[in-house]
């Protein structure tokens, strides 16, 4: 979506560019701690904006269309100019769920493949939307939505798991104007937990891809950037798994003059931040603000890269705007040479913030580092399912109604035959049917007397959908709420 943007105002002609290639020095660490040949100039300066970046350990992405790959101008300046992408269409829910429960992978696997040839990362976008939603998604609501929804996040990502860099998991969730409350949609009618539910689903599919929100008009300090600041801030505070904010910055011919100190705000939350859609309306200030953009990622050490939305200005969604680097015939406009100095400019000085390294909160693979105390082992359980035709998901809320405090917790439960658990939050879970353990993960082992915990799975069921009909944490029997 896009506001407050200002029609352009005719193209500029390119400037010819940064100059020719004349070395090529190993430079940079992309992606999983693969070494690749940068290309540098003479003087050392980076002449591609991904070789620019990545001195600074950063990406330089595009929005790449998969029906272009075709086109030999298009893809020859993806290839040298970017190390990272993102689909412009492709993995969208109508996209990858034209029918319920039936998807379609050909054209995320398509550029996905393109990427990882080239060695570039992959932004995954976007999990969930009120927009391009499949028309079947469309007419539904409620908990059928709610269970669709949170079924097409464990799908997908569960189908690229390993490959993304970051997920938009959720897409522009905010309402414009002074709010700064949510956005009405059919996803949010389900209920306000809804964004929280596709973190858990989407960190239980894919542990290892950062899970970002992103939206847009959110390029300053405002009551809708307010709104996604105190949701982030509430999410670190109660564990929800978000690593990372989008900041579309679809920009007019301005930029807020607190762009920088915004995104520095939710970088202090502990989130890393993302330039993820940039485009900026032609004219005369259009390199300028560019410019201004990339220094203000380059000045937050935890602004981990760039994403332009598209390449060429004729391959624009904003038809007419010449919003991009590139003009239609592929040459460099000022706004490209603005950018890659600025790139090249904060090399030495920026803080290096290479990849940081995600640590999966779900599904470790070892036991808890704490060992359980037992305290009185007095709790409460409330047990939530919501199920579909042979799936379902559980949430598990655990209080602790005993005097002491838990440092480890184990809950134990019996799940009805025919019930398998696939994958869950917040907790490990073992073994996946019948009598199951669940253990605490790092960050919620200690429970304090009244403290309450919220943990959760995806599961497949055969018709049975009753649920466990006792509990015992640490051992002692718990009320069932
Ligand atoms: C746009 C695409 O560029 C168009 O091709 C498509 O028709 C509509 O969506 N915010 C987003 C992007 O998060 O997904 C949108 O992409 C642009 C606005």
């Amino acid at each position: 979506m896009l506001e407050n943007t200002v029609p352009g105002r005719g193209r500029r002609r390119a400037p010819g560019g940064f100059g020719r290639l004349t070395a090529v020095t190993a430079a940079g660490v992309l992606g999983a701690g693969l070494m690749l040949a940068l290309p540098t100039s003479a003087s050392g300066a980076a002449t591609t904006l991904g070789a620019a970046a990545a001195q600074s350990g950063r990406f330089f992405g595009a929005a790449v269309a998969g029906g272009k790959l075709g086109d030999s101008t298009y893809v020859s300046i993806l290839n040298r100019e970017f190390n990272s992408v993102v689909a412009e269409n492709e993995m969208k829910w109508d996209a990858t769920e034209p029918n319920q429960n039936q998807f379609n992978y050909s054209g995320g696997d398509r550029l996905v493949n393109h990427a990882m040839g080239q060695g570039m990362k992959v932004r995954g976008h976007t999990l969930l939307w009120h927009n391009q939603q499949p028309r079947w998604a469309q007419s539904l609501s409620g908990s059928a939505l709610r269970n669709a929804a949170i079924n097409h996040v464990t799908q997908v990502a569960t189908h690229f798991r390993g490959k993304i860099n970051s997920w938009d998991v959720v897409n522009e969730a905010f309402a414009d104007g002074g709010s700064g409350g949510r956005r009405d949609s059919n996803l949010q009618r389900t209920g306000n937990d809804w964004i929280e539910a596709a973190f858990r689903a989407a960190r239980a599919a894919d542990p290892g891809a950062k899970l970002c929100y992103n939206d847009y008009n959110t390029d300053g300090i405002n009551a809708k950037s307010t709104g996604i600041y105190n949701m982030v801030r509430d999410f670190k505070a109660r564990g929800v798994p978000i690593d990372c904010v989008g900041f579309q910055s679809h920009l007019g011919t301005t930029i807020p003059g607190d762009y920088q100190a915004n995104l520095q705000r939710f970088a202090d939350l502990g989130v890393d931040v993302q330039i993820t859609e940039l485009d900026v309306a032609q004219g005369s200030n259009q390199a300028n603000v560019y410019a201004a953009v990339t220094r203000a990622c380059l000045a937050v050490s935890r602004c981990t890269g760039i994403t332009v939305w598209g390449i060429r200005d004729s391959d624009s969604w904003r038809t007419g705007e010449n919003p991009l680097l590139f003009d239609a015939s592929g040459n460099k406009k000022p706004a490209y040479t603005s950018v890659l100095n600025a790139l090249n400019n904060a090399g030495s000085t920026a803080t290096p913030t290479a990849t940081p390294t995600v640590t999966p909160t779900s599904t470790p693979t070892s036991t808890p580092t704490s060992t359980p105390t037992t305290g009185t082992g007095a709790c409460r359980v409330s047990y939530t399912m919501n199920s579909w035709g042979n799936g379902f998901t559980a949430g598990i809320s655990i209080t602790n109604t005993g005097s002491s405090a838990l440092n480890g917790w184990s809950l134990e439960f019996t799940l009805p035959s025919g019930q398998t658990i696939t994958s869950g939050w917040n907790a490990t879970y073992s073994p996946s049917s019948g009598r199951v353990t669940a253990r605490n993960v790092d960050y919620n082992g200690a429970l304090a007397p009244g403290a309450t915990t919220d943990i959760g799975f995806q599961a497949g069921h055969t018709g049975n959908t009753s649920k466990p009909d006792s509990f015992t944490l640490n051992g002692a029997s718990c009320t069932v709420a």
